[in-house]
């Protein structure tokens, strides 16, 4: 399509890990050290629209993005787009506009649907047709836990063991429908601003002395995940998150200097789920680099879950989300 005016839309939704990603095996191809696993949620997604325009060539050296209705700093975004333009032989700058369907600056994780999402439609308008596996990878590249929103459901990523990093992609482990889970997000801070991802992974592995142990047990932590998935086994599968969430947490506090994530109403919800449990109400939590409490569940008993976390000390508001679909096409 060189020389003409091409557009693509894609949507993609957020992720949440159940056995986390973190630390790289290469900072520069964004490899993950360990696998993960992650469901994909349907009520936290990215809308993108991207535009490869002859017109914009002349001058300009950088793409133009907006984020949410505000043109914002583009060079991630540059960077992924570099990737889709030596592939596809284009020079063309982009005009890329980006949507989220839920509070931004809420400290709901957007890079993953975000990127998955760029992933797809810069490639689609640059009119290259990558497979999934393709995209996965183009994905990572912006960031790890996008290479996991590609699909929805239940879904895992490889490390891979090649240098290149061409085994480093995500695949569908089970539809979302042969396994309707309900998360309840429980926001505890609107104005959640945090250590990059990238940031905190490479202090943990310069710095904690927990993080040998972390890579060393990541693969029994996948193995012991896709049985309860397999074996369908809420608890267990719930179990399991809260250990590979807690283990993420003793890394983060143990890295110099020590990340903190979480604050007063975050440890109150952990509380809460826990009493849930006790209560006969099968709820477990998960936390990712950010203060929100995720409580998993049955989707029958997600409004208790949803009441529970808001009537929490501390917490702000909830948002219940089921499971959703992989990164997809959409007119333009
Ligand atoms: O995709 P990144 O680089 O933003 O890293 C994600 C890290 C965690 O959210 C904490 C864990 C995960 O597996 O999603």
């Amino acid at each position: 399509p060189v020389g003409a005016r091409t557009i693509a839309f894609a949507r993609a939704h957020s992720n949440i890990a159940l056995v986390k990603y973190w630390g790289k095996r290469d900072e520069t191809l964004n490899i993950p050290a360990v696998g993960s696993i992650s469901i994909t949620l349907d009520a936290l997604s990215t809308g993108t629209r991207v535009t490869f325009d002859p017109g914009l060539d002349a001058n300009l050296r950088q793409d133009e993005f907006w984020l949410n209705g505000q043109l914002t700093q583009a060079h991630r975004v540059s960077g992924l787009l570099d990737l889709v333009r030596e592939r596809a032989g284009l020079t063309m700058r982009a005009v890329v506009t980006s949507t989220n369907d839920f509070p931004t600056g809420a400290g709901l994780a957007s890079s993953a649907s975000g990127f998955a999402a760029l992933a797809l439609a810069a490639s689609a308008a640059a009119g290259l047709t990558l497979s999934t596996r393709e995209l996965s990878m183009l994905a990572r590249r912006g960031s790890g836990s996008a290479a996991r929103s590609i699909f929805g459901g239940y879904v895992e990523m490889h490390t891979g063991t090649r240098e290149d990093g061409r085994d480093a992609f995500a695949e569908p482990l089970l539809d979302a429908a042969a396994w309707p889970l309900c998360v309840v997000v429980a926001i505890t801070d609107h104005a959640a601003k945090t250590v990059s991802s990238t940031h905190g992974m490479a202090g943990s592995r310069a710095s904690s002395p927990f993080y040998p142990a972390w890579v060393d047990t990541g693969e029994q932590d996948l193995a012991e995940m896709r049985a309860a998935i397999v074996g369908r086994d809420f608890p267990r599968l719930g179990e399991l998150a809260e250990r590979s969430c807690l283990k993420l947490h003793a890394l983060m506090l143990t890295s110099r200097p020590p990340l903190i994530y979480w604050n007063a109403g975050t440890v109150a919800a952990m509380h809460t789920v826990r009493e849930l449990r006790d209560s006969g109400i099968p709820a477990y939590f998960t936390i990712d680099a950010g203060p929100q409490v995720k409580a998993l569940c049955d989707p029958g008993d997600a409004a208790v879950v949803a009441l529970a976390l808001a009537e929490t000390p501390g917490v702000l508001e909830t948002r219940t989300s089921a499971l959703g679909r992989g990164a997809h096409l959409v007119a333009a």
